[in-house]
C-alpha cells in the first residue's frame, strides 16, 4: 500500500483516487504523522502532496518527516512535495517572478525509471513532450545533491527531478489532474514499476475483505442499520447482508418527504429482491403534523432530524439484543472531519442521520465503508447486485422534500412537487442529461401565479427546477440545459400536475446560492 502525506492540496483526493483507480490501497494521512505511525503503516512507496504553501514561508516544520526519506522505499513529491523534498535533501528552491497556472509543455530528459516512454509527442531532438498541469509559485532551483533533473518546461528549468539510486522523484507538476494527459500513466509506473505495488484493489476484492472483517468484528452480534434508500447505505446493506444475513436489521423510515415512489422502490430491492430484513416505518403522519406551521430552514431540519431520532430509537427498543449500529460513512467524511479536527479522532458530519446515536443508544459502531471512495461505493454497489438506478442516483438530503418546499411544508404541496420532481428526472433520463448533471431536482414556491389553460383562468404555484454540475458540492455550476429539454419539460409539469401554473429554471451558481434552496 501507499502512503500519501498530505501538504493541504486540494488535489490530495484526487492522488488517492487515481492510486486506487490503478488497483492499490492508498491512505492520506497528514504531513505531521508521526515517525512511528509511518512504520507502523508499513508503506511500500510515499507520496508527497501539494500544498498553497510556499517551502520558504515555513521555517516551522511544514515539511515531510526525516522518516520518509530513510525508509529505503519509493518517494514522489508532487509540486509543494517536489520543493520540499529539495529543500529537505540539500536543494535550493525559491520563489519564481513567473508564477506557472494552467497549461504547460515539458520536455522529458534522459531516460529516468518515472518518464521513460511516458510523451504525449516528441520534438526534434527526440525529446520527449508532455502536457501537463501546472499550479505554482515556487520552484526548484538547485537539485540536492545525487538528484538529476528529468524534466524542464519554459518557467521551471528543473520540472521533475530523480534520484534513481534511492528511487526519490519529484514532479513540479500535477499528475492527479486528468489536464495531465499522461498523468495516471506516470503514477502507475510511480505506483506499479517503482514501488511494485501489485494491482489488487477492485470491488470483488474489496468485497471478499470486507466480508472476513466484518464477520470477524461482529461475530454473532445482531446489527441495525438506518436505510435511507441512498447509495451510501443501500451499499452498507447489501454489504453487511451478504457478511451476516438474518443478523442484520434495516429501519426505513418513511417520512412523507421522499420522491415519488421512492419508499415502494427500497422495500422491493431490499425487503423483496435481495431478502434483507427491513422495518418500514410509515411516520408520514407524525413528521407532517411535527413540521405544520414551521417555515424557518433550520427549525425544520431540526424537527426533521429529532424526530427521525426519536423513531429510530423506538423501533430499535423493540427490537432484542442489538449490538452495533451500521453507518454509511465514506472516506471522503473521514477525511474532512479529520482535517476539521486537526488530524484528530473523527467526528461524523452532523447531516448523518444518525450522528450522535451509537453513544446514546450505547451501541458499537460498524462503519464498512470508511475506506472507499464515493466511485468505488457505487462500483461495490453494482458488483453486490444492486440497480444501477440506485447506485447512480443522485444525492438526496436527509430532510428530503422538507427543503425543497419553500416555508411551511404541507402534504398537499409535498404531493405536487413528487409528480414535478418525478416528471423532470423522467426528461432527464430520456435525453441522457441525468448522468451529465451532478444533482436535479424540483423546488415548490408556495406562491400563486395566473396562468391560463384552455379557455380558463388559472391561478396556481410555482415550481423551479434546478440543476447543477460540480465535483464535490462545495461549489457548483448551474447545468446549461438544453432549451428544447427545459421547454419540454415545462410543459408536461403544467399539463399534468394539477395545481402548477408556471415553471422557472434556476441559473444562480454555488457561491454565491447554495444548491438546494432552503
Ligand atoms: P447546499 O444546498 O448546501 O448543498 O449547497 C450541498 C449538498 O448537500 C446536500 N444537503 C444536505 N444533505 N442534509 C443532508 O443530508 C441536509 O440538511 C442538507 N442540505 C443540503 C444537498 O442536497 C447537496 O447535495
Amino acid at each position: 500500500r501507499i502512503l500519501i502525506l498530505d501538504f493541504g492540496s486540494q488535489y490530495t483526493q484526487l492522488i488517492a483516487r487515481r492510486v486506487r483507480e490503478i488497483g492499490v490501497y492508498c491512505e492520506i494521512h497528514s504531513y505531521d504523522m508521526s515517525s512511528d505511525a509511518i512504520q507502523a503503516f508499513n508503506p511500500k512507496g510515499i507520496i508527497l502532496s501539494g500544498s498553497p504553501e510556499s517551502v520558504n514561508d515555513h521555517t516551522v516544520g511544514y515539511h515531510a518527516p526525516e522518516i520518509v526519506f530513510q525508509l529505503s522505499i519509493p518517494v514522489l513529491g508532487i509540486c509543494y512535495g517536489m520543493q520540499t523534498m529539495a529543500a529537505q535533501l540539500g536543494g535550493q528552491v525559491s520563489g519564481s517572478s513567473l508564477r506557472e497556472f494552467g497549461y504547460a509543455q515539458i520536455r522529458a530528459r534522459g531516460h529516468s525509471a518515472l518518464l521513460r516512454d511516458i510523451q504525449d509527442s516528441t520534438n526534434e531532438q527526440g525529446h520527449g513532450l508532455l502536457e501537463v498541469w501546472m499550479s505554482h509559485g515556487d520552484r526548484v532551483e538547485q537539485l540536492p545533491p545525487n538528484f538529476i533533473c528529468i524534466a524542464s518546461s519554459d518557467n521551471a528549468p528543473i520540472a521533475a527531478m530523480a534520484d534513481e539510486t534511492r528511487q526519490f522523484y519529484g514532479v513540479q507538476f500535477h499528475p492527479e489532474v486528468t489536464h495531465t494527459l499522461q498523468g495516471k500513466a506516470i503514477l502507475q509506473r510511480f505506483v506499479l514499476d517503482i514501488c511494485q505495488c501489485e494491482a489488487l484493489w477492485n470491488a470483488n476484492n474489496i468485497i471478499e475483505d470486507s466480508l472476513i472483517q466484518i464477520r470477524q468484528l461482529v461475530g454473532k452480534e445482531a446489527v441495525l442499520l438506518a436505510l435511507s434508500g441512498g447509495v451510501d447505505s443501500s451499499v452498507v446493506a447489501a454489504l453487511l447482508h451478504r457478511a451476516i444475513g438474518e443478523q442484520l436489521t434495516c429501519i426505513f423510515v418513511d417520512n412523507g418527504l421522499l420522491r415519488l415512489n421512492e419508499a415502494d422502490q427500497v422495500m422491493a430491492t431490499f425487503a423483496q429482491h435481495l431478502g434483507v430484513r427491513v422495518i418500514k416505518v410509515d411516520a408520514q403522519a407524525r413528521f407532517l403534523s411535527a413540521l405544520a406551521g414551521v417555515a424557518d430552514p433550520e427549525e425544520k431540519r431540526k424537527i426533521i432530524g429529532r424526530l427521525f431520532i426519536d423513531i429510530f430509537e423506538e423501533q430499535a427498543r423493540q427490537l432484542n439484543a442489538i449490538q452495533w449500529l451500521a453507518q454509511g460513512t465514506i472516506y471522503p467524511d473521514v477525511i474532512e472531519s479529520a482535517g476539521a479536527k486537526s488530524g484528530k479522532a473523527h467526528v461524523i458530519k452532523s447531516h448523518h442521520n444518525v450522528g450522535g446515536l451509537p453513544e446514546r443508544m450505547q451501541l458499537k459502531l460498524i462503519e464498512p465503508l470508511r475506506e472507499l471512495f464515493k466511485d468505488e461505493v457505487r462500483q461495490l454497489g453494482l458488483t453486490l447486485g444492486l440497480p444501477a438506478e440506485m447506485v447512480f442516483r443522485h444525492p438526496f438530503p436527509g430532510p428530503g422534500l422538507g427543503v425543497r418546499i419553500l416555508g411551511e411544508v404541507r402534504e398537499e404541496y409535498a404531493d405536487i412537487l413528487r409528480r414535478a420532481d418525478a416528471i423532470f428526472i423522467e426528461e432527464l433520463h430520456q435525453s441522457g442529461w441525468y448522468s451529465k448533471v451532478s444533482q436535479a431536482f424540483a423546488v415548490f414556491l408556495p406562491v400563486r401565479s395566473v396562468g391560463v389553460m384552455g379557455d380558463a383562468r388559472r391561478y396556481d404555484y410555482v415550481v423551479a427546477l434546478r440543476a447543477v454540475e460540480t465535483i464535490d458540492f462545495m461549489t457548483a455550476r448551474w447545468a446549461h440545459l438544453p432549451y428544447e429539454l427545459l421547454e419540454r419539460v415545462s410543459n408536461r409539469i403544467i399539463n399534468e400536475v394539477n395545481g402548477i401554473s408556471r415553471v422557472g429554471y434556476d441559473i444562480s451558481s454555488k457561491p454565491p446560492a447554495t444548491i438546494e434552496w432552503e
